[in-house]
């Protein structure tokens, strides 16, 4: 599941780092962010609006068959996924970083079963985790500790992506179990958004 995000997403970066320049620092030095970081950055920032469009969907195959806790359950997940690209985008902009705003991919999966939605929710979130730690380490390697200071923040305004990550992974794991429960899904949904919005 979700092998064409992935390869699209690692084209991109692969694409970029071609260019040896593109190694250093901004020349221009109105961007205090190197090249490589603002490209992590930018394709992080696509890869959330792609994951709110995901759960969205997924919100949309739920409400249409009635189970409307499911469908609030997802779109309250899609909901964070904006917030986390927001938090992405004020950085890039507080930064001076000039971009060309992701246009992100249809979703072409085949939600085969009710139970889909949740295995694919564990492996994206896992993947989500891949993705920062890799910004993580850049910004580690390059000594660049005002990204690294910000990805390990805890500030819900300004963002705490890596620390959030914790969360995203845990609950989906919960909701996953729940899902694989032999209860009907009335009683499976009622579980799930329970569980959700009793997470902290
Ligand atoms: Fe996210
Ligand atoms: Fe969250």
């Amino acid at each position: 599941m979700f092998m064409l995000i992935k390869k699209n997403e690692n084209e991109e970066v692969k694409k970029n780092e071609e260019n040896p320049v593109d190694e250093q620092k901004k020349e221009d030095s109105k961007c205090p962010l190197s090249k490589k970081i603002q490209e992590l950055l930018v394709r992080q920032l696509k890869h959330e609006l792609q994951n709110h469009n995901i759960y969205m969907n997924f919100a949309n195959y739920f409400g249409t068959r009635g189970l409307t806790k499911l469908e609030q359950y997802f779109v309250e997940r899609a909901n964070e996924e904006y917030l986390h690209h927001t938090w992405i985008r004020k950085y890039l902009n507080e930064n001076d970083v000039e971009f060309v705003n992701p246009v992100i991919d249809s979703f072409d999966e085949k939600i085969d079963d009710m139970l889909m939605p949740f295995e694919a929710t564990v492996e994206l979130e896992n993947y989500t985790t891949e993705l920062i730690h890799e910004i993580t380490d850049q910004a580690f390697d390059e000594r660049d500790w005002l990204t690294f200071s910000w990805l390990t923040g805890n500030d819900k305004n300004k963002g705490m992506l890596l620390v959030e990550q914790v969360e995203e992974m845990s609950i989906s794991r919960t909701v996953n179990d729940i899902a694989h429960s032999d209860e009907s899904w009335l009683v499976k949904e009622s579980s799930i958004l329970h569980a959700y919005e009793h997470r902290d």
